[in-house]
């Protein structure tokens, strides 16, 4: 009887911690920056990283093009510079970030955020918000590939999907005769998108010197991933290693070091960014 009580005692425990555990946020949570220049497979590796750790995607590049098209005050604020190809005031993607994180989905299943911080001011905004990534991941890529990839984009305007005419052609030719060009992948918005970016990204790396890694982002999207994955789970790996010592046997094995994330990527030292 007393063995029935304690079994059945156990088993009301781990329900309760079951529940209790699962309205707890996840502390091994995935926060992730990714950046890269224009075309460098941000947004390819975004939806594979979504599919793989459920994670909210956040995209300052969608999220403007999404207020341009419906006419917003923002939307109309930013399309001038978007079509220029120049960067956006900070003000607004800061705006745009700090509502997107404030989302259930952001706060319940870890972040992704793509296209930003982009200069230093981002950086220290996301700071301020207490936005603090456990990963800050470059694709280094370049330059004529990322134009060559850019101006080579198609978007299916139905299910949002990305092409490109040569490296994803579309599956079929109802698919393709209804493709759109974005209007910034012109050669000449690349020019200034690329100008852009390498303008700032020494800025923005070095805020995140400690979280950085680089991987080569020159080859195809499928050898791209793994590398991109082994630097996900070595960076939560880290995470929940750090937060309490006590934590260490559940860590299966230190995270992996530079050298063994450069034989999986390539990755660069600072001083080696254009
Ligand atoms: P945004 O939308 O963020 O554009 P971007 O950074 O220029 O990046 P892209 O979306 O062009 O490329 P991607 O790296 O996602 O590549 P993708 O995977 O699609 O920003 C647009 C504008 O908004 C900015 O210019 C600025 O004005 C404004 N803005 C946004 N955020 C801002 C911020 N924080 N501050 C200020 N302004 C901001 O791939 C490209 C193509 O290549 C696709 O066709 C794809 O199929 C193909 N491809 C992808 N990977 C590979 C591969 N490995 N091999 C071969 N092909 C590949």
């Amino acid at each position: 009887m007393a063995l029935k009580f304690a079994a059945g005692g156990a088993l009301a425990g781990v329900a309760a911690y079951g529940l209790y555990s699962l309205n707890q946020p996840k502390k091994d949570q995935l926060k992730m920056i990714i950046s890269g220049g224009p075309g460098s497979g941000k947004g390819t590796q975004c939806d594979l990283l979504v599919n793989k750790y459920g994670v909210k995607h956040i995209s300052t590049g969608d999220a403007l093009r999404h207020h341009v098209k419906t006419g917003t005050d923002l939307g109309r604020e930013a399309k001038a510079y978007m079509e220029r190809g120049d960067l956006v005031p900070d003000s607004l993607v800061i705006g745009i970030c700090k509502a997107e994180m404030e989302t259930k989905e952001a706060k319940q299943n870890g972040w992704l955020l793509d296209g930003m911080p982009r200069t230093k001011a981002q950086c220290d905004a996301l700071d301020t918000m207490g936005l603090v990534p456990n990963l800050f991941l470059r694709l280094d890529v370049p330059n004529e590939v990322m134009m060559d990839r850019a101006c080579g984009r198609r978007q299916d305007p139905v299910t949002r999907q990305i092409y490109h005419v040569k490296y994803k052609k579309p599956p079929t030719q109802e698919i393709e005769a209804r493709l759109v060009i974005r209007s910034d992948d012109t050669v000449e918005k690349m020019t200034n998108r690329i100008k852009q970016y390498h303008k700032n990204t020494t800025a923005v790396s070095g805020s995140y010197s400690d979280k950085l890694v680089a991987l080569d982002g020159n080859r195809a999207p499928t050898d791209v991933f793994p590398a991109v994955c082994a630097a996900v789970d070595s960076a939560l790996r880290l995470e929940d290693c750090t937060e309490s010592a006590s934590k260490t046997a559940r860590c299966g094995g230190p995270p992996l070091s530079a050298a063994q994330l450069s034989r999986l990527g390539t990755p660069r030292s600072l001083s080696a960014v254009a």
